[in-house]
């Protein structure tokens, strides 16, 4: 791809501003070499003010999602894209939210311009796990994890049973939930259906990968063991049986 594009397409400015941008030699190689619009050069030796470029299609980020913050490309704010660099949301293809978060849940979130990997975990029959921790506002009853297990739970407006999932009790009023689909408002719905409320909700995992540190409000770029991680299982500790678990 011809490099006023590519520096384009990943948000770096117009392609008027990048011509201008090559014209006062903000763009080398990694010897300092000045690039032109032609030029036909490894994506890893291009340099942008000095810093090498974001990476090319297939991006793939994670980040904390702090609690306030909303899914989304507009609106009001505060937007999880307020939290990344300006130009990503300037980037061709775009880059999504991998699903969504409500804006009061809290926890780990994907967003990517890799339209396959997006369908890939985003697809009903896609499967990957979910693993989300709740703090209720009330006391847990005792039949809620056979009842989440038991694949014949139907909310309310939905036409379809609940896939099974998996509960595990931490205390009285907080609990991990496994979900293997990703449904409308899903966690706080379920906790409705048995007479209780989630005060709070954090995602801790999608498959194995967890934020691992990462403070809210932060990102990081993931690599192909974070991807290899995304589909593997859930952090240990909640069985696929939907048998209730004490700490
Ligand atoms: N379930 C919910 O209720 N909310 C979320 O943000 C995610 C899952």
């Amino acid at each position: 791809m011809k490099l006023l594009r590519l520096l384009a397409n990943l948000g770096y400015g117009s392609r008027r501003e990048m011509a201008q941008a090559l014209r006062a030699g903000r763009v080398h190689d990694d010897q300092g070499v000045p690039l032109h619009p032609d030029s036909d050069i490894a994506h890893s030796r291009i340099r942008f003010d000095g810093q090498p470029l974001d990476p090319p299609q297939g991006m793939l980020l994670m980040l904390h999602k702090p609690g306030g913050v909303t899914c989304s490309h507009a609106g009001p704010g505060p937007l999880v894209h307020d939290l990344l660099p300006p130009r990503f949301a300037r980037r061709r293809p775009p880059v999504a939210s991998v699903g969504r978060l409500d804006r009061d849940t809290s926890g780990l979130l994907l967003l990517t311009d890799d339209g396959a990997l997006l369908h890939r975990l985003t697809a009903p029959r896609s499967h990957v796990p979910k693993l989300y921790e709740a703090v209720l506002a009330q006391d847990l009853r005792g039949d809620e994890a056979a009842l989440f297990a038991s694949g014949s739970l139907t909310l309310k407006s939905d036409e379809t049973p609940l896939a099974p999932a998996q509960l595990q009790v931490l205390g009285p009023r907080r609990a991990r939930l496994v979900l293997h689909e990703g449904r409308y408002h899903q966690v706080r719905r379920m906790f409705a259906a048995v007479g209780n409320h989630v005060e709070s909700l954090h995602r801790v995992a999608i498959g194995g990968l967890q934020l691992d540190g990462l403070e809210p409000g932060a990102w990081r770029l993931l690599d192909d063991a974070d991807r290899a991680q995304l589909f593997a299982e859930p952090p240990a500790g909640t069985t696929a049986t939907g048998r209730t678990m004490r700490p």
